[in-house]
């Protein structure tokens, strides 16, 4: 992080960019580990851990190319899989879950794979995240050795970025278009700041309430007689006691 660019994942998503040519290089296993293991770190509800990645260099491709051409019915190999040296495969691993359903645990798996792609893309190479209608085919499912309990959901193509690619024009995101409030809700962002005071105000309120109830229910506890008699009949034996052994000082 440098001292000019204190928010470098602000800066980092906003600069961004697929990339759908790359040239040969391409991050090593190592760097890969490196960033998958950051990726990882994605919130995960009941941290399922419920992906994995499968890494395709060199002639794995050629493999994911037949199983495309498989699926298709086409009788030579796709040559797609050739367009980029490395290809990440993000597999969703759905885990046994009763509070955790599928929907959620492929919302985690697309989130391994988005951050990755921007950490692989912050760290200098280019990405594309890709699919196809064959992605889910039984042919590439084998092909990648998925269980039952498995789903792909595309591949990062990964390689490097040519230096002379034409600039991108960035389709800017307008927030207010995505950024709305409940049906009926007439209250203004600013009241909702108001409204988190008021909120504390209550609980404060809410905590003397509880004291004061606390109070109310101690003095209402009815007087257990029997252990007051009890307490009574203690003193007067200690104090009975004491006097004979006063008395018993001054005969000496
Ligand atoms: C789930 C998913 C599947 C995608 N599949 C393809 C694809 O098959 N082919 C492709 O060219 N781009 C694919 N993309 C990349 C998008 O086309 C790309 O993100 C989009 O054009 C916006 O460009 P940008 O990433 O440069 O902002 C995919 C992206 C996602 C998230």
């Amino acid at each position: 992080m440098s001292d000019a660019d204190p928010r470098p994942a602000l800066e980092a998503v906003r600069q961004r960019r697929s990339w759908s040519k790359v040239t040969d290089a391409a991050p090593t296993r190592a760097e890969l580990l490196t960033l998958v293991s950051a990726a990882g770190r994605v919130a995960d509800h009941s941290s399922l851990r419920p992906w994995r990645i499968i890494e395709l260099r060199g002639d794995d491709r050629l493999v994911l190319g037949a199983a495309i051409a498989a699926a298709q019915g086409d009788s030579s190999p796709s040559t797609k899989p050739l367009r980029a040296p490395l290809l990440v495969a993000i597999v969703a691993s759905y885990r046994a879950s009763e509070k955790v359903p599928r929907w959620e645990q492929e919302a985690v798996a697309s989130g391994v794979a988005h951050t990755l792609s921007l950490l692989l893309d912050e760290a200098g190479w280019g990405v594309i995240w890709r699919t196809g209608h064959y992605t889910r085919s039984a042919p590439v499912a084998a092909a990648h050795g998925l269980g039952e309990n498995e789903e792909l959901l595309g591949w990062l193509y990964v390689g490097g970025k040519p230096e002379r690619s034409r600039p991108e024009r960035r389709k800017a995101v307008e927030a207010r278009a995505h950024v709305t409030r409940m049906p009926g809700v007439t209250t203004t962002p600013d009241e909702f700041t108001h409204w988190r005071t008021e909120s504390k105000k209550t609980a404060k309120a809410r905590k003397a309430e509880k004291k004061h109830k606390e109070k109310k229910r101690k003095e209402k506890r009815p007087t257990d007689w029997a252990a007051k008699a009890r307490k009574a009949e203690k003193a007067a034996r200690r104090a009975e006691k004491a006097r004979a052994k006063a008395a018993a000082v001054s005969h000496d």
